[in-house]
């Protein structure tokens, strides 16, 4: 077998080769399929660009239609599936009930697609996109005791997300312009960031041959770390224990420097991203925008920018390249559009969920082989066995 390279974390090992999405992290650059992040948050909706990532090219207005009416063929969810959700306590995270829902979906779709088959993965991608949004909302209103509520077909995507968490029985939602353009640029800049934690997750449970929903499933789970997407509700919490603390910025950088206190700066640092993080660079630029349409003012803002500014400064952060990261300002968007702070990992998921579908289908039709990969055992030589009694 040869010897074996060590890497734990995967630091330096490229696991596949894809077409999907290019980043350099020295330079900043992010793009997907070739075109710029900055741009595709600038000019293209959502849907379109879960389209570019899934089937490689940016759709045509024809195309887009009918993604869309084909993504509303799919918007009912087994009735089912309520009961599963009622088995759930009101206080579970959304993202352990997100993680359960997605994989409970395979019980309703038992037939594992066939990613050769050019109209079925087609419609396991509908069916994916359009159920995923129902129950990602479903686990915010059984949070708060509301009823159930379905898609509505003569709305957009991201506008019926907003409806599906937040109409109430007594009357319809009113959807606000500046809400549903804030979050389709959210879901943008979240859609893909190739071999992250959730999306290698995705791709080596698919690897098994595992279907679509099940590794779907278990990317929701991988993402809801705090390390990874569920790093965007720990920095909202991070900022309002500083508010509450009295805004002392500073107490909490020379926390994070320090070695014997677990606690680090939520927000800050990447794997990849050497020296800026671009999306990080949008979403900074968007919370000031969206904050001021929406006439929002929220002290958390300036308490970020401050952290921002003293963190920058200071050599502990410097010689180790940690900058903001996308997480940073998301959570202080998402607070000003009146999403709760246990849901900001789910509206990552929303946004990641067109990223793992491209990368599972890319992976398959690439024909990977199983994911497995090796060790090196540090463990006891052979020891003889002792009997219960002598030992
Ligand atoms: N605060 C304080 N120190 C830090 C931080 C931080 N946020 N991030 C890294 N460091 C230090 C770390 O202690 C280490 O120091 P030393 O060399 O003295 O041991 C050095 O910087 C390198 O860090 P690392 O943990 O070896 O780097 P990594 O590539 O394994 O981890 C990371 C990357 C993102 C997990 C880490 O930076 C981190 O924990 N950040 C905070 C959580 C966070 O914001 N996660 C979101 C990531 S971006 C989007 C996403 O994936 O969801």
């Amino acid at each position: 077998t040869g010897a074996i390279t060590l890497d734990p974390g995967y630091k330096n090992s490229g696991s596949c080769e894809s077409k999907i999405t290019f980043l350099d992290g020295e330079e900043g650059i992010l793009r997907y399929r070739g075109y710029a992040i900055e741009e595709l948050a600038e000019k293209a909706s959502f849907l379109e660009v879960s389209y570019l990532l899934i089937f490689g090219e940016l759709p045509t207005r024809a195309q887009l239609n009918q993604f869309e009416d084909d993504i509303r063929k799919y918007t009912l969810v087994n009735e089912e599936m309520k009961n599963i959700i009622d088995g759930f306590p009101k206080t579970a995270h959304p993202m352990g009930v997100l993680a359960s829902l997605t994989s409970a979906l395979t019980a309703f779709n038992p037939k594992s697609v066939d990613p050769h088959d050019d109209k079925e993965m087609y419609i396991a991608v509908c069916k994916t996109m359009a159920k995923f949004i129902v129950i990602a909302t479903w686990t915010y209103r059984k949070s708060m005791g509301f009823p159930l509520n379905y898609y509505d077909n003569t709305k957009g995507y991201v506008e019926n997300f907003m409806r599906l968490m937040f109409e109430l029985p007594t009357g319809p939602y009113q959807s606000d312009k500046v809400i549903v353009e804030a979050l389709d640029k959210l879901f943008i800049l979240h859609a893909d960031h190739e071999q992250n934690c959730s999306t290698s997750t995705v791709r080596i449970v698919g690897s098994s041959h595992a279907g679509l929903f099940a590794s779907i499933s278990a990317g929701v789970s991988a993402l809801w770390g705090p390390l990874h997407g569920g790093a965007n509700q720990a920095v909202l919490e991070m900022l309002e224990q500083i508010n509450n603390d009295g805004g002392d910025v500073a107490k909490y950088v020379l926390k994070a420097k320090d070695k014997d206190d677990p606690f680090r700066l939520m927000g800050f640092g990447h794997r990849v991203y050497k020296n800026f993080d671009p999306r990080a660079k949008i979403i900074k630029k968007a919370a000031d925008e969206v904050l001021a349409k929406l006439g929002v003012d929220d002290p958390l803002l300036d308490i970020a920018k401050q952290l921002e500014q003293v963190a920058l400064e200071d050599d502990y952060f410097k010689s180790r390249n940690l900058y903001p990261n996308v997480d940073f300002y998301s959570g202080i968007i998402y607070r000003a559009l009146g999403i709760p702070t246990e849901m900001f990992t789910v509206m990552f998921a929303i946004g990641r969920l067109p990223g793992w579908i491209a990368q599972w289908k890319e992976m398959r039709i690439n024909k990977e082989p199983i994911g497995r990969p090796r060790q090196v055992y540090t463990g006891y030589a052979l020891r003889p066995f002792v009997p219960v009694d002598q030992r």
